[in-house]
């Protein structure tokens, strides 16, 4: 798909049909994943693939009941790895470099599904500690999004967006 084309097609998707994503099209996102660009090329996230349904059940309770998430084939949870970024770059690396790395890699797998012709939808409104459980993940994960993944049971019209009068501010010196 052209790059055009696919911000233009993107929407956030909540409901999904149970057609299977197939391994290649999963290994391809996270290729896609892993090429994004990192503060000094540190990669200072992980990603946790939760594909049970198990697992993506715990997500949806740890999201608040957001019960789409159970319902995509698969989960992607980014999580800054702070101990990765911390070693060069200190706090700035862990407050900031790791939370960068970890959304940057979360909007690759995005454009990515879509590419792939799934859908998907950036989830960030969730208990940390309860993620971090679901998923397995050591204190020093902390999760910055959940992505679920599969194919669209609806397709939503594009939301309104800010004129980018009032988003750009126009540096006059
Ligand atoms: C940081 C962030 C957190 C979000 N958290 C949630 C969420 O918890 N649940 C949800 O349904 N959508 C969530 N969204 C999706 C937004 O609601 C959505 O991107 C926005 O309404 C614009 O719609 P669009 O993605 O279709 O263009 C989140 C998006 C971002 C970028």
């Amino acid at each position: 798909m052209q790059f055009s084309q696919l911000i233009a097609a993107r929407r956030s998707v909540r409901a999904y049909t149970s057609q299977p994503v197939e391994a290649g099209v999963v290994e391809r996102i996270l290729d896609a994943v892993s090429s994004a660009p990192s503060a000094g090329n540190l990669q200072a996230y992980q990603v946790c693939l939760a594909r049970s349904a198990t697992a993506r059940a715990a997500l949806a309770r740890a999201a608040g009941g957001q019960s789409f998430i159970e319902e995509a084939q698969l989960a992607l949870v980014f999580c800054t790895n702070a101990g990765r970024a911390a070693a060069r770059y200190g706090k700035r690396g862990t407050t900031l470099y790791a939370v960068q790395d970890a959304t940057i890699a979360c909007t690759y797998a995005m454009l990515a599904a879509v590419d792939e012709g799934l859908a998907c939808v950036w989830v960030g409104a969730f208990d940390e500690a309860a993620v971090r459980q679901a998923v397995g993940a050591p204190m020093d994960w902390t999760p910055i999004a959940i992505l679920p993944i599969g194919y669209a049971a609806e397709s939503p019209p594009a939301s309104p967006r800010r004129a980018l009068d009032d988003l750009v501010h126009e540096v006059e010196q």
